[in-house]
């Protein structure tokens, strides 16, 4: 059986060190993907992602403009990461086999809005227009590769409380906070072939007003999955100083969806934490 291991790193918000690339090194992962937000607009973290040696993708967020409207900053950015950043687009992975839609680059959620940095970068891309371009990547992939949406912020259609995968913690009322081109893409991209799974950022692991924290798994009738990777800050310790890296672990076997977990690795990528939020039944 052919088994795929895909590690996901959350919103890195500048967390990003020797640690993180030692234990991907120890894994050695069929893939890398990033779900955007690396920093405030700084050139260092995807500089330093261009020298790892791991099959990748990356999209951007909100963050990744840098507060920078004329858009300078963002592209800087996209220039940087080159092919590996697959906004808008497709990127397959050989090796190992796995084909990876982006969806709108440095979205911050709430519906279909474009700021004025992407505005800048992008032009006006309407919600239509950015829901047939993700579409369309996705059409474009090989079939027989298993597919992979990589987006900043998640669709909308996820719930609307406070704790669910994109809901709006952090103004009362609480309401769903996800993207509604990305939610028009998938169901779209389902008419042709199936989405097993969905990842994602932006919406942090651990609410505000002491809410407490948030949902970062769903699945769906379809069989869809969705995975919110922001566990903010993704660096940490434990009670024993240990020091940890956070990254979202996901598992395909002959294109299935088997396992999906968060996991804090350590020194030599030991793995002293793992929440595991689905495996599949053993037939
Ligand atoms: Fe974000």
């Amino acid at each position: 059986m052919a088994t795929l291991r895909i590690v996901i790193a959350g919103d890195l918000h500048g967390q990003w060190d020797g640690l993180d690339e030692e234990v991907l090194a120890a894994l050695a992962p069929d893939a890398l993907l990033l779900v955007g937000d690396l920093s405030d607009g700084q050139q260092l973290i995807p500089k330093r992602l261009t020298r790892l040696s791991l099959p990748m993708a990356c999209i951007l967020g909100n963050h990744d403009t840098g507060r920078d409207a004329s858009g300078r900053t963002l592209q800087r950015q996209l220039d940087l990461l080159g092919d590996l950043h697959c906004g808008w687009g497709l990127r397959e992975l050989h090796p190992p086999g796995l084909a990876v839609v982006g969806a709108r680059p440095a979205s911050a959620g709430g519906g279909h809005y474009l700021n004025r940095a992407a505005e800048a970068v992008f032009g006006p891309v309407g919600l239509e227009e950015s829901a047939e371009r993700i579409h369309a990547a996705a059409l474009s992939a090989d079939p027989h590769l298993p597919l992979v949406v990589l987006a900043h912020s998640g669709p909308s259609g996820l719930g609307s409380g406070a704790a669910d995968p994109c809901g709006r913690d952090w103004k009362a009322p609480a309401c769903d906070w996800g993207d509604q081109d990305l939610a028009l893409a998938i169901d779209r991209i389902r008419r042709s072939r199936p989405v097993p799974l969905v990842v994602f950022g932006h919406m942090h692991h651990r609410l505000k007003r002491g809410q407490g924290e948030r949902q970062s798994f769903s699945r769906d009738r379809s069989g869809t999955t969705y995975l919110n990777t922001a566990f903010v800050p993704r660096h940490g310790e434990d009670p024993q100083g240990r020091a940890l890296r956070h990254f979202s672990w996901v598992e395909f076997e002959d294109g299935v969806l088997q396992e999906v977990s968060h996991r804090w690795f350590s020194h030599g990528g030991t793995l002293p934490y793992r929440q595991t939020l689905f495996r599949a039944e053993v037939a």
